[in-house]
This record gives C-alpha cells, structure tokens and sequence, in this order.
C-alpha cells in the first residue's frame, strides 16, 4: 500500500481531533449492521474503472469491495482519505489485509489534497453526517472529479415527524461516542444544493437512529 509522503508516519496537517475508542469500536459498530450495508457497500463501488476516492474511509470498511473490483481490473487506481488517526491506521491494516494497493491519505474532505479532474468516481459513504463542513465538501467532490465522473453516495439523513424531532434532541449526545455524528442532517438539501447534480436518489429504511438513508449518485452541473 502506498501512503502519503511514503513515510511511517503521515503528514498531520490534514487531521482532526482523533476518537480512538470510536476507531476501536467502528468495526464492531459496523459489523452488526453487516447484512444491512453489504447491499449498499456492493452498490457503491459497482462497475468501477479508472480512478477512484473513498472520501473518509473510516477502517476501510469498502476496501474489500474495492480490492474486489481491483481484482477484476487490471488498472484501476484507488485513492482515499481520512482525518482522524485511529481510524487511518486501522485502514492501513484493513488494506492490507484485503492486499489492496491505495494511496491513502491523512487529509480532510473540505481541503482534497488531489488535484483538479483527479477523479472517475468519489465515493461517500456515511461521511456526510460527520464532515465539520459539508457544503465545503462536495464543492471539493466537484472540484477533484473529472468531467463526466460520478460521486456515488450512501449517507443518513434527519428523519420527518417524531423521529426527527427525537434526533435532533439525540444529536447532541450521540455526537460525543459516534465521532462526531449527525443524526439530523439535513444531507438531502446539500447534495440537492450542491454544485453537483443528483442524477438518482433512493430513500433506504435502516436500522434506528441513523435512519433514512439514501443512496445515489451525483455528476457535475453542465
Ligand atoms: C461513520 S464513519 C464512515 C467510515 C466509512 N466511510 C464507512 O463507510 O464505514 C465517518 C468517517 O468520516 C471521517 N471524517 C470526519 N471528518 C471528516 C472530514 N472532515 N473529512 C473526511 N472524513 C471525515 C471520520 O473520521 C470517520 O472515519
């Protein structure tokens, strides 16, 4: 795996405030809603060519997917970033594990250290919901992918009616042990908002609280 700097120890400029009990616990975390997301990892990373960026990878969570699909192509290029520590270290360990060759970066989504029209497919997957700024994001998305590329996205969203309400009370609390996590996000209106295009939008029920979920995809305005 290549890393940044090809150094043991990665740039920290692009960090956040680590959440090494988070990092430790996300797997596990993940694992009981296996069943549940494997549909949705596998939707995330279908048919991929070219190159590719996990933005905020957490684990590495979508690697075996991706070492999967790089297993089927014989060049594609697979990129991702993630701010926090913990969870870049345990991503190093889980490519490896997968033997998938990433070039994994300790960076932000609101400042992408790649350049312009870097990208065929970013892909977000449950990040919106944390990223400090994720208006600031997307126009980064934007910015990295190239023309005719796609962000592909799989993120939980403020429910309506009661649900929302006891989210946005919930919130406040479930941020400190989930990292940062907002469970009334109104990820909808951003990506529709966005300099992005939403070309297809799909509402998912999920395990509570981090539910509804929608997946989709998004392409540069013309
Ligand atoms: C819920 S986890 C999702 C991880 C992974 N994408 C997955 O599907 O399992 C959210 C991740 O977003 C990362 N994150 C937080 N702030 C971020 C930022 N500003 N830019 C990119 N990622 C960020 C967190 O460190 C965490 O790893």
């Amino acid at each position: 795996m290549s890393q940044q700097g090809g150094s043991e120890t990665p740039e920290r400029s692009g960090a956040i405030d680590g959440h090494p009990i988070f990092a430790a616990a996300y797997d596990r975390l993940s694992g009981f809603g296996e069943g549940f997301l494997d549909e949705h990892r596998a939707f995330l990373t279908r048919d991929l060519d070219g190159s590719v960026l996990d933005l905020g990878a957490g684990t590495g969570d979508l690697f075996p997917y991706l070492a999967s699909v790089a297993g089927e192509n014989p060049d594609p290029s697979v990129h991702a970033i993630e701010p926090d520590l913990h969870m870049y270290r345990r991503a190093e360990r889980t490519a490896e594990k997968e033997g998938l060759d990433v070039d994994l970066r300790l960076a932000r989504a609101e400042s992408l250290p790649h350049a312009d029209d870097t990208f065929d497919v970013v892909i977000a997957s449950v990040v919106l919901c944390t990223i400090a700024d994720p208006d600031r994001a997307l126009r980064e998305v934007g910015r990295v992918l190239r023309p005719g590329g796609e962000l592909r996205f799989l993120e939980h969203v403020r429910a309506e009616g009661y649900l929302g309400r006891a989210q946005d009370l919930l919130t406040p609390l479930w941020k400190i042990p989930a990292a940062g996590c907002h469970l009334d996000r109104d990820t909808r209106t951003t990506l529709i908002e966005s300099p992005l295009e939403t070309t297809e939008i799909e509402r998912i029920s999920a395990p509570p609280p981090a539910t509804p979920m929608l997946r989709g995809t998004a392409v540069e305005r013309r």
